[in-house]
């Protein structure tokens, strides 16, 4: 990466999110947000190289946390959940409490249909959280 560009942006960040990635950052003894930032853009690149590079099948889960007050996001899911029926073998739904769901899929699939079922859930407004575990028996 060539040091001297650099950009600035401008962006819109839910105010408890940044309140808790400042506090977080901080701990992390993080000289400044850009720095932090940068570290966290970078893990995200590095977690989802693998999965845009994977051929083959893959093994694992996916566990996501949702905001199920968000409006038609559960049949959302569900939705996307029956379009990619192919490679999740089952799924557990926890009420984690008034507000939020945890939804754990386990899946088996090519690896194009695993990223795709997982981008598709990422990307709706109210997933609050999502992981991807791939395991290589
Ligand atoms: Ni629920």
């Amino acid at each position: 990466m060539n040091k001297d560009l650099v950009s600035r942006i401008s962006i819109s960040l839910p105010t408890l999110l940044l309140q808790r990635f400042d506090e977080h950052s901080q701990r992390l003894n993080y000289a400044n947000r850009s720095k932090a930032i940068q570290d966290a853009m970078q893990h995200l690149i590095s977690e989802s190289k693998w999965l845009c590079e994977q051929q083959g099948t893959g093994v694992g889960a996916i566990t996501m946390v949702y905001d199920h007050h968000v409006t038609q996001l559960d049949n959302i899911l569900t939705d996307v959940q029956h379009r990619f029926h192919d490679v999740i073998c089952s799924s557990m739904h926890i009420h984690l409490d008034d507000n939020n769901c945890l939804e754990i899929i386990a899946i088996r699939g090519p690896a194009k249909n695993i990223r795709d079922l997982a981008t598709s859930l990422q990307t709706q407004k109210g997933v609050k959280q999502l992981k991807l575990t791939i395991i290589t028996p």
